[in-house]
């Protein structure tokens, strides 16, 4: 049985699934650092894979942008497909005292979403990653010396503009980030029953105007998803 958005079969997807946003970086991820992968994916050109890292069978699929397409992503790979943990490998908008190339951990998601209140009767969820998959990239990390933020983001349906205010609403929250989809994969996941977090790579800088260049943004992303591979080996194996 497929889903309206993937065509995979049950059997195809495994427990753990690596979410980036762009379905290029799936395919990246799966040339680059899964063993054995076999396309499980290509409708709407969302490309999927399953692999083995280091023993370890792990999808990945992309998510598309913004919390409508994670979402629906994300509840179809928990409904049918049975996903016990996804971890979105993705970049954000670096706000404060955070660097281009800084990895960022989303401990919790903020956001203008409308998306979680649509499931929780108006009321405000409080969108939070799974400590457990919190611990296991912060113990990796620094095994691996690794530096790591772990902090607030905020989750926008606008990439261009919106609040004038917005910075300054961030850092007077000590919001480390900006981006578009975690907000939406924590409520997906609170709901469903799975494991989610989302690491992220500061890929530009909301007050310092920088952004990171296109090589670098590369390098910097496939050492993070190396990392949360590496941070997933014990997670999985429990
Ligand atoms: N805004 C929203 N999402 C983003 C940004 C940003 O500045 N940078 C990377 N993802």
């Amino acid at each position: 049985m497929s889903t309206p958005h993937l065509d995979a079969t049950p059997g195809q997807i495994a427990d753990t699934v690596l979410l980036p946003g762009d379905p290029l970086r799936a395919r990246h991820i799966a040339g680059e650092l899964l063993d054995d992968a076999c396309e499980v994916n290509t409708r709407r050109n969302m490309l999927g894979y399953t692999g083995f890292y280091r023993g370890m069978r792990v999808s990945v699929l992309g998510s598309g942008m913004g919390i409508p397409s994670c979402a629906i992503y994300a509840t179809e790979l928990a409904r049918v497909f049975g996903v016990r943990r996804i971890v979105r490998v993705g970049t954000c908008g670096g706000v404060g005292e955070i660097e281009l190339g800084d990895l960022l951990l989303a401990q919790a998601a903020s956001t203008d979403s409308n998306f979680n209140r649509l499931h929780f009767g108006g009321y405000d969820l409080a969108a939070c990653a799974d400590f457990g998959l919190i611990r296991a990239v912060v113990d990796t990390a620094a095994a691996q010396r690794i530096g790591l933020c772990i902090g607030g983001v905020f989750s926008t349906d606008c990439f261009h503009g919106g609040d004038p205010e917005l910075v300054a609403r961030l850092l007077r929250h000590r919001i480390r980030g900006i981006e578009m989809e975690s907000a939406g994969l924590y409520g997906v996941a609170m709901r469903e029953g799975f494991q989610a977090l989302s690491v992220l790579t500061v890929s530009d800088h909301l007050q310092r105007d920088t952004h990171m260049p296109a090589t670098q943004r590369e390098q910097g992303l496939s050492r993070m998803t190396a990392l949360v591979l590496d941070s997933l080996l014990p997670v999985a194996a429990r």
